[in-house]
């Protein structure tokens, strides 16, 4: 494959954006052009998502690849020529740019198999974008991976340009956990509320109290969000309604911080609702854990890449979350940010990636699992 053909694979599925489980078309390119260069793949029993394999002429170990395939439900508004033909869905997050590097990488190795010490596994994961219940844990689960020794992954970087590679050690995403509450009161007529019991000021008590938990009960060298996004409650300014909805995240880089947090949020809620006279339904979904890079294994990462002649610098800590983690389960391994410049963060209508750093990703990608497949 060359690169113009790489672009060319990459606008391709930039214009025809699949939300997570739903990548079937995807799914069938990715198949059609391993297949169509001869490389194999496992079967993964899976509706949708891809693992290639390659296996080298010569004894080493077996390195991880992994990119997600899935889009997200905005309306793009790029104006690029190769802008989603889909209303409502968009490769806003660079997964279309994943998948085509990780294809790149998958045939640049497929060529220099004979010579490759060790085997490469390139997963295509679906469904990165769904919070709960993701693609990685299905793709962990098939038990195809266990034998990697380490994994490597990709996400596009807005903040650099084309060239540079953003490489830290520690970690770089957070567990995102979302949670759910309905507190239940009884509706009555604005006019009488002795007659009902509102939830409205239960609801307000608590999302003032919710911000305490972070800075009053976890420690200030700790890491934690905690945000309320979503509450409602009532449609009418004359009746008090029966119920209130609250719903937020919870971020943690550290699982003793995280189930901190969790059990005095509950405790908080229930609390807070019996104190109002409301009962409370509640719900915390875990999400994927946080993402954290190894020491080690970033310093060879970022070898290979100096080697190259790319630029390495520090990704910006953040707190957003990653499914990646579910692969770090099995074996150590680094989350790597790709410079692909644009100019607007992910998710933004108008996000879009520098082309001119697809070829030179997935020529390192290739360089890299190649490398460590060797290593003894
Ligand atoms: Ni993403």
């Amino acid at each position: 494959m060359t690169e113009q053909e790489l672009r060319a694979f990459f606008e391709d599925l930039h214009r025809h954006p699949e939300l997570g489980l739903e990548e079937h078309r995807t799914t069938e390119k990715i198949k059609q052009a391993l297949a169509a260069a001869g490389v194999p793949m496992l079967d993964t029993g899976l509706e949708t998502g891809v693992i290639a394999e390659i296996r080298g002429g010569r004894p080493g170990r077996v390195i991880g690849l992994r990119c997600d395939i899935d889009a997200l439900p905005i309306q793009e508004e790029t104006g690029l020529p190769y802008a989603s033909c889909e209303p409502g869905k968009m490769h806003a997050c660079g997964h279309d740019f994943h998948t085509a590097c990780m294809l790149g990488a998958a045939l640049l190795l497929w060529e220099r198999r004979e010579t490759l010490a060790g085997t490469v596994k390139i997963v295509f994961q679906p469904a990165e974008e769904l919070a709960i219940d993701a693609g990685g844990k299905r793709v962990r689960l098939t038990g195809l991976l266990d034998d990697c020794a380490e994994f490597y992954g990709i996400h596009t970087y807005p903040q650099f340009e084309a060239g540079t590679i953003g490489i830290k050690a520690g970690p770089v995403m957070a567990a995102p956990d979302h949670f759910i509450m309905t507190i239940r009161g009884r509706g009555a007529h604005a006019a009488q509320p002795q007659k009902g019991v509102d939830p409205i000021p239960a609801m307000a008590a608590l999302i003032m109290s919710l911000q305490t938990i972070v800075s009053r009960r976890v420690n200030p060298f700790a890491n934690a969000v905690l945000t309320v996004a979503h509450v409602q409650a009532g449609s009418v300014y004359n009746v008090i309604p029966e119920t209130a909805l609250l719903e937020g995240t919870v971020r943690t880089l550290d699982p003793a911080v995280r189930q901190e947090i969790k059990t005095r949020l509950r405790e908080m809620a229930e609390g807070t609702a019996a104190a109002y006279g409301c009962t409370l339904e509640y719900s915390y979904l875990d999400g994927p854990d946080a993402v954290i890079n190894d020491a080690a294994l970033c310093e060879a990462a970022k070898k290979v890449a100096l080697d190259m002649g790319f630029r390495v610098d520090r990704q910006e800590d953040t707190m957003g979350g990653e499914d990646f983690s579910e692969y770090l389960k099995i074996c150590p391994g680094v989350f790597i940010r790709i410079g692909t410049g644009g100019g607007y963060p992910a998710h933004h209508p108008r996000f879009r990636v520098d082309q001119n750093a697809l070829w030179p990703a997935a020529g390192y990608f290739a360089a890299l699992a190649a490398e460590r497949a060797a290593e003894r």
